[in-house]
């Protein structure tokens, strides 16, 4: 059979991760989630106090991006890889509504795309790979054999990431969710650098009103036809 890139992007909580996961697993394919590597650039730059809800020091980050180390390691326990900022596995605090209020602001930075771009296509290079995020189509695998682009309502997206912050006992409100759903949306869509678009030759999916278990056979039907 032959190996493919499958390239998911798409807004927020759209669901990008969860269907990709599955399909590397159906596939014995590897799945890169890039939104957890802006996400530990950026909580490596709240540590480090180059940025807060008010305040960024675009000078200081750049200058120390050769110091962050980026390390995806497989835990087979969990059934997917976790993400390590120099040698330290920072699964849990990447994931804080905290580090979403930050993300956007950090990835909007050219220098920190193109570290992370280099990275994800070195990756990449042998394909058979699952990679999501919001400029894989367009940007890192343009040639990727399939390109899906995974969009929802942004009420039924930050329903689903307040369920998930909630299960993991975080303290957040629908509001503040859908606020910084809406914020990310909004920063993703118009930077300039890699904005999230349909890349050419996407296939959309709106899955507000579609269950997992259509999505993963929609999308395996269209493997198919490429493999
Ligand atoms: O996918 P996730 O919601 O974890 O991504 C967090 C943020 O990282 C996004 O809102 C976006 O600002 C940024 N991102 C990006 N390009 C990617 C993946 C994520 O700009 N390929």
């Amino acid at each position: 059979m032959k190996k493919i890139t499958i390239a998911i992007d798409g807004f927020s909580s759209t669901g990008k991760s969860t269907l990709a996961k599955e399909l590397a697993a159906t596939l014995g394919y590897v799945y890169v989630d890039t939104g957890a590597m802006y996400r530990a650039v950026t909580y490596f730059a709240m540590q480090n106090e180059y940025v807060s809800e008010d305040f960024l020091n675009k000078e200081a980050l750049i200058s120390q991006l050769p110091n962050v180390k980026l390390q995806f390691q497989f835990n087979s326990n969990l059934g997917f890889a976790e993400m390590y900022l120099n040698g330290e596995n920072v699964e849990q605090p990447i994931r804080t509504i905290e580090v979403s209020r930050n993300v956007s602001k950090i990835a909007e930075i050219s220098e920190v795309r193109t570290k992370l771009v280099e990275q994800q296509q070195a990756m990449g290079k042998d394909k058979a790979i699952v990679m999501d995020g919001r400029d894989i189509g367009t940007v890192v695998f343009p040639d990727a054999e399939l390109k899906i682009f995974m969009n929802a309502s942004a009420e039924t997206r930050a329903q689903r990431r307040f369920d998930e912050l909630i299960e993991k006992g975080q303290k957040v409100t629908y509001d503040e969710v859908l606020e910084n759903v809406q914020q990310r949306d909004y920063i993703d869509t118009h930077r300039e650098d890699s904005p999230l678009v349909k890349a050419e030759g996407a296939i959309e999916i709106n899955n507000s009103a579609l269950s997992k278990r259509e999505q993963f056979d929609l999308v395996m039907n269209l493997i198919q036809e490429k493999v």
